[in-house]
């Protein structure tokens, strides 16, 4: 793992930015792993400002996000389908059709199918993580098998309690996801990850220097030979090397 750890959260956001910037500019038809929650935000805000400034082009770009959760309507402001749209893809020149999110809609089992027949045929070039506080990676709970494809999940009450934020209330926080599977995430070429703030420092240290281990989704990122890590300084405050 590369790790790079910013005093300036400004500063890691545009370096980010910049990797991406120049990884498209090189590559124009790469296909892209996005991700969802509030951590790549601002990254997307940097992308977009590129994109107006004439600096990349995602005309040719295919993406493939991690998750979705079971039962929000597309139109709800905190489905994944939404997020996408309002945080990035409505504000630059991506074709939607080359976009590819698991459908929270579709009977389960069909949307699985749907989206590791889609993934199949794909290889992700950079694929985008996010991590939970408790070392989620997608939806990817701690207990889920490394072996896992795209399946269901259920969201683990910290997640659930993470994420209320984003609701009127706990109550509507959906309690299931379908996403990505462990070893989907594994077949990226390179994984770009990034955390910041100190809720978390632990799930970052343990994902670094844990033992590889299903109960920290994350760690299995240890077995991976391509993953760059940005993070603040509150998110790798627990680390001891
Ligand atoms: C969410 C998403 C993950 C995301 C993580 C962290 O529930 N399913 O893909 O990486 O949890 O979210 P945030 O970036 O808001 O802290």
């Amino acid at each position: 793992m590369n790790i790079q750890v910013f005093e300036d959260k400004n500063e890691l956001y545009s370096t980010v930015a910049e990797y991406y910037i120049n990884y498209i500019n090189q590559k124009p038809n790469a296909i892209l792993g996005l991700a969802t929650g509030t951590t790549p935000i601002p990254l997307y805000k940097n992308l977009i400002q590129a994109y107006k400034n004439g600096r990349v082009s995602f005309k040719d770009i295919t993406t493939f996000n991690l998750d979705e959760y079971i039962g929000l309507p597309q139109t709800h402001k905190e489905s994944y389908y939404s997020f996408m749209r309002h945080q990035l893809f409505n504000h630059i020149d991506i074709n939607l059709n080359n976009t590819h999110i698991p459908s929270g809609i579709l009977e389960p089992n069909e949307a699985i199918k749907v989206y590791q027949s889609q993934l199949s045929k794909h290889q992700i070039d950079v694929q985008l993580l996010g991590i939970g506080s408790n070392g989620h990676i997608g939806f990817n709970e701690p207990g889920t098998s490394f072996e896992s494809t795209t399946q269901i999940t259920q969201l683990a009450e910290s997640t659930i309690k993470d994420n209320s934020r984003m609701f009127d209330s706990i109550e509507e926080v959906p309690t299931k996801s379908i996403t990505m599977g462990i070893k989907d995430i594994m077949m990226a070429n390179q994984i770009i990850v990034i955390a910041t703030g100190l809720n978390k420092a632990d799930a970052v240290l343990k994902m670094i220097e844990g033992p590889v281990n299903e109960s920290l989704p994350a760690s299995i990122l240890q077995k991976h030979s391509n993953v760059l890590v940005f993070l603040d300084k509150e998110a790798a405050s627990k680390l001891t090397k």
